[in-house]
This record gives structure tokens, sequence and C-alpha cells, in this order.
């Protein structure tokens, strides 16, 4: 697809995670990890628009999303394609540690798209916002890749995509809602920073319980085993002698 209006200029918040996404990208086996993971959300995120494609009743809509889904399917097999080259490569070797999977996700967060329930409207005010952060993002990804070009150039090809997504998704928007498009925006950015916060509370609520189970574990458990220890010092060792009167008949059960 092509794109007639200018780019999307990163966020200031993306331009400001710029020297963090250089690190993160620096890494061959870190890069080849989030070009897989990206490859599958764009994959994922053609099959929801493909689906939006199925259920919209509006035919220029339909002709735009399948396009969009050809669109998005493509960039999964670029994103792939790019980390098996970087894989033949860095063949043997694996990095199982940090990938900076929150500090620099992947594309658009169809994720928390549901397709069949939502409106024309309210899929391409949730499609326009998805967009526009997934060419946010890719920009600065592509500026951090100098050291990279063939990887760099993958992410230039993408954003000319995503920002034509962008737009046609706001242009639509304002078609079929001319009136109130803008209302739309500001509740699909209300939805998103609300499920934003609640991907960021279970996050914290998962290292917090980390963090309490390990304080539990270097604690309290030494606590118990010494407290344990003491009392068995003072057990007495061996058969114990019971007296006479106390003891019961082994005749019946009570
Ligand atoms: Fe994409
Ligand atoms: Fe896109």
């Amino acid at each position: 697809m092509d794109s007639a209006r200018p780019h999307e200029r990163p966020t200031a918040f993306d331009r400001m995670l710029t020297p963090v996404h250089r690190w993160i990208w620096s890494d061959t086996d870190r890069r080849v990890q989030k070009l897989l993971r990206f490859s599958e959300t764009e994959t994922d995120g053609g099959r929801d628009i493909l689906r939006a494609a199925e259920v919209t009743s509006d035919p220029l809509l339909r002709r735009l999303y399948l396009e969009h889904a050809i669109d998005e399917f493509r960039h999964g097999v670029l994103f792939r394609h790019r980390a098996a080259e970087l894989l033949k490569v860095s063949a043997g070797r694996s990095s199982p540690g940090f990938h900076g999977e929150w500090l620099a996700p992947g594309g658009h967060g169809l994720d928390d798209l549901q397709v069949d329930s939502e409106s024309d409207i309210d899929m391409l005010a949730f499609l326009h916002l998805s967009e526009k952060a997934a060419a946010s993002r890719f920009t600065v990804y592509r500026d951090v890749m100098q050291h990279d070009p063939p990887t760099r150039a993958v992410f230039e090809e993408i954003l000319h995509d995503e920002n034509f997504h962008m737009n046609y998704t706001l242009t639509q928007l304002a078609r079929v809602e001319p009136k109130r498009h803008k209302r739309h925006l500001w509740r699909a950015r209300l939805s998103r920073l609300w499920r934003a916060y609640l991907r960021l509370a279970t996050g914290l609520a998962g290292i917090l319980g980390s963090m309490l189970l390990t304080i539990q574990y270097f604690v309290l458990l030494p606590l118990f085993a010494w407290l344990a220890k003491r009392a068995a010092r003072r057990e007495p060792s061996g058969w114990t002698i019971v007296a006479a009167e106390t003891s019961q008949s082994l005749d019946r059960q009570y």
C-alpha cells in the first residue's frame, strides 16, 4: 500500500527510551527473539483484521481491511525471514535472558481487540491508535538499527505500510462518523490506557509476589527451621515409657 500523507513522528516517550532500545537491539540473539515475536504479533494482527473484513457490512472497509490484512501477513513474513537470516549468523548460540519485551513491544496490540463485538467505528478508532503506536515505535527501532542495515531496511519497509494504515483508518473513521469521530478516538484512547494500566498492574503484582516469596524463603523459613530444630532437641530420644494408668486397652477402637 502507498501513503500520500507524512510519516508519524515518534512520541516523546518512545524517543526518551531510544538508548534503551539501542541497547536491546544491539545483541544479535536478542534481535532474533524480538523479530520472531514481532512476526507472530503481525500475523495475529493480520488474522484479526481479516476477521474484521468478514464481519463489516461496509464494502469499502471490507476492501481496505483485506489489503490491510495482507500487509500485516507480509510484515510477519518479512520479520520471520530476517530473523532466520540472523539466526544463521548466530547459529548455535541462544540467549534465554532478558529480551525487554515490555520495553520494546511489537506491533499493534491487536490482542486487546474483540473483533466480532466491535462496531466499524470502534474498530477504526482502535486500529488508528494501534497503527499510530506501531509507527511511532518502529520509527525508533529503525533509527537505532544503524549497525544492521538489512534489519533497518525491513523496519523502513514495514513503517511505510504502518503509516498508510494509520492514515486510512483515520480517514475512514471521519467518513463513517463525520461528527463524533474525535469522541470515539478519545474513548479508544482511554480504553487503551486502562488496558495498559491493567497490564502494568498485573506485571507489578507478579514482581511483588516473587519478592514476597523470596523474602519468605530467606527470612521466615530459616526462623521456622530453627524453631523446629530447637523443639526437636527438647524431645527425648528413643522409646518413652507410658504410665500404666494412662494406657488404654488395645482391644477396642476408642
Ligand atoms: Fe504491521
Ligand atoms: Fe499495520
